[in-house]
This record gives structure tokens, C-alpha cells and sequence, in this order.
């Protein structure tokens, strides 16, 4: 059985720098905002996959048809012997393109989540025997440092997480994914579509809690790597359609007027009775728009796949 390679990228106290410096910036703004890569923390990402499994978000289940529909004529477009996933979680759904891709030799994981990439990768080693498992620890917007597995590479960027990106982080993001492919590379790229506002709001808002714990947990994190004294149950989850910039907007009430202290960063945060903290956007997409971002990062859209009710779509970019 080949080892589970772990690349850490992330050093742990830049992380930690990057969260302070976040954290600075998001809770002295007006209106006040929490960067979204910092939900996935060990627990935000065991709550992530349990939403995933919730009844009213479909994009998992959704994305999922596709591959399972669409994974041979994917791995005929790209034969990929490398393939990379952006923010791939617990790679649950990348395994039906894994086993369409004939000749795969490497599989890049790369994710800010440690906990989420070692029992993905090991789990992976277990169930593919000769796949080399490259995990990379590292942020997606900025350049990665790739391991030299053979090409023709597929870079993986599902779940709909482009759409957590604001779409001046996007076209970034596109451009700076674009300058790390070589013709005959592509990128594969789920994106969640627009649709009924209500199937759009129950979907981060579900009746069970899940979606709310999750985005509480970011106050959490700021808890125990600062030292805050967030009071996670002062705060309402709320989810918002925005017709005009077609996302979800998830934000955190504030049930009272309240001070919240950040010692680490000597920080004391006035809240008024009634006051919202944006957390996470997650943006809905067109197939015309998907194109014209695609096309302004110099990458054009060869395939289209959607599942049977249209609520998803994957989208394939080769290279010439
Ligand atoms: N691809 C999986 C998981 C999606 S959730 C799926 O489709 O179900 C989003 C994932 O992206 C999480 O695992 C999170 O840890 C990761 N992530 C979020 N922001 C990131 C960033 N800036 N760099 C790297 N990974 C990130
Ligand atoms: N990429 C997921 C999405 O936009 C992330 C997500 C799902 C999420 N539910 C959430 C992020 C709730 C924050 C809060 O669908």
C-alpha cells in the first residue's frame, strides 16, 4: 500500500496570522464580516458533511447524479493521470471520477481543513490500491506548490464552493487557476444554479439546525483561537436570498446589545440589539455567466452537464 503523502503549505502560525489579521478587519468593518474558510475547523467539517446528508440541500445530491452520469465522458475529455481537487472535503463524491479515470496515477487533495484531508486520503489508500495520495494543506487562492506527477492534470473545484468566493475573489481565483494549467490540463467546476427562492433558502436553513450550528461555529473558532468571548447562543442564524447579486447571504443577528472581548487581539466589539455579522455568501449561477467567467480567465467551457431537475451544473474546461 503506497503512504499517504501530507503536504502542509499552511504553516500553523500563518494561519494563525491570517486569522488575526481576518478577524481585525471583518469585526472593526461596517457592516461586519467573518471570512467563510475559517468554518472548517475539525467540527466545522464533520457539520459540513452532515448538511451535506440533510433532505433540504440538494446541491450534494444534486452534483452527485451528475458525476455518477457523467464521470466516463468526463475522464474520455481530460484523461487525467493527475487529478486535484480544490477544497475537496471528505472527497466522498471525487471517488466516481477516481474510478472513471483509467489512467490515474495521483490524487491531489487539497483542502484547509487537516482533519478533513488525513481521513479522506487514508480512507482513499484503503480502497485504491496503487493511487498515490498527494494531500496538500494549503489555501486554494493562492498559487500551490504541486507535487511533479505526470499530466495531463484535472483540476476538481465541486460542491458549489466557487460560489462562497465574492466575484472579484473569483475572477482572481479563475485567472490564478488558469496560470497553473498547461495545454491538455482541465478544470472541472460545479456550480449550484439559480432557482425557486424558497428551495434556495431552505437549503441553508433547514429545520433541523445543522446549517445554523455550522455558521455559529465559525464564533467558535474565534473563541479558542483568540480567546474570544463569543456567546454562540446570542446570535440568530439568518439566510437570505439576494435577487439582485443572486447568493445566499448567511449572516449572525445579534439577539441583544451586546460587547464581545478579543483579547488576543486586545479588541472589545460592540453589537446593537438586532445587528448582523455576514459570514459566508454562496452565489448562484447562470450557464451565461459561468461562460463569461470562464472565458475572462482565458478558459473556455467545452462541456455542460446538468442533473435531470437542472438545479447544478458541472462544467469541463480543456486546455488546447
Ligand atoms: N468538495 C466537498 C466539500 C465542499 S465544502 C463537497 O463538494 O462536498 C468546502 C471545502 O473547501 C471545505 O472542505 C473547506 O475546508 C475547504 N475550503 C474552504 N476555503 C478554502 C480555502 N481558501 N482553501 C482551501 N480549502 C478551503
Ligand atoms: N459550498 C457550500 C455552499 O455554498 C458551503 C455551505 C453550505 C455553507 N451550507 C453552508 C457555508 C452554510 C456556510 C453556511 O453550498
Amino acid at each position: 500500500m503506497s503512504p499517504l503523502h501530507v503536504t502542509r503549505t499552511l504553516p500553523e502560525d500563518a494561519t494563525d496570522a491570517a486569522l488575526r489579521a481576518d478577524v481585525r478587519d471583518g469585526l472593526t468593518a461596517d457592516p461586519k464580516t467573518l471570512p467563510p474558510k475559517w468554518f472548517y475547523d475539525a467540527r466545522g467539517s464533520d457539520l459540513f458533511e452532515r448538511i451535506t446528508e440533510l433532505p433540504e440541500y440538494y446541491p450534494t445530491r444534486a452534483e452527485r447524479e451528475i458525476l455518477v452520469a457523467r464521470a466516463g465522458e468526463i475522464a474520455a475529455a481530460s484523461g487525467a493521470r493527475t487529478l486535484v481537487e480544490l477544497g475537496s472535503g471528505s472527497s466522498e463524491k471525487t471517488r466516481h471520477l477516481i474510478d472513471a479515470l483509467t489512467s490515474l496515477a495521483a490524487y491531489v487533495p487539497v483542502d484547509v481543513s487537516e482533519s478533513a484531508l488525513t481521513q479522506a486520503g487514508r480512507a482513499l489508500i484503503a480502497e485504491r490500491a496503487g493511487l498515490e495520495v498527494h494531500a496538500l494543506i494549503a489555501d486554494f487562492t493562492a498559487p500551490l506548490a504541486l507535487p511533479g506527477t505526470p499530466g495531463p492534470r484535472l483540476v476538481a473545484f465541486l460542491g458549489g464552493t466557487i460560489g462562497n468566493l465574492l466575484p472579484a475573489e473569483r475572477a482572481e481565483f479563475l485567472a490564478l487557476v488558469r496560470s497553473q494549467l498547461a495545454p491538455g490540463d482541465g478544470l472541472l467546476l460545479g456550480t449550484d444554479l439559480v432557482k425557486d427562492e424558497r428551495v434556495l433558502v431552505r437549503a441553508y436553513d433547514d429545520a433541523a439546525g445543522v446549517t445554523a450550528a455550522f455558521n455559529k461555529n465559525v464564533l467558535a473558532v474565534v473563541n479558542r483561537e483568540l480567546g474570544a468571548d463569543f456567546e454562540p447562543d446570542a446570535f440568530d442564524h439568518v439566510a437570505l436570498w439576494d435577487p439582485d447579486r443572486e447568493w445566499i447571504e448567511m449572516r449572525l443577528r445579534s439577539r441583544t446589545a451586546q460587547t464581545v472581548k478579543v483579547p488576543a487581539l486586545d479588541l472589545a466589539v460592540d453589537f446593537a440589539a438586532g445587528e448582523e455579522l455576514r459570514t459566508e455568501v454562496s452565489a448562484k449561477f447562470r450557464r451565461d455567466g459561468v461562460t463569461a467567467e470562464l472565458a475572462a480567465a482565458g478558459l473556455e467551457l467545452t462541456h455542460w452537464w446538468t442533473d435531470a431537475e437542472d438545479r447544478f451544473a458541472l462544467s469541463l474546461s480543456v486546455l488546447r
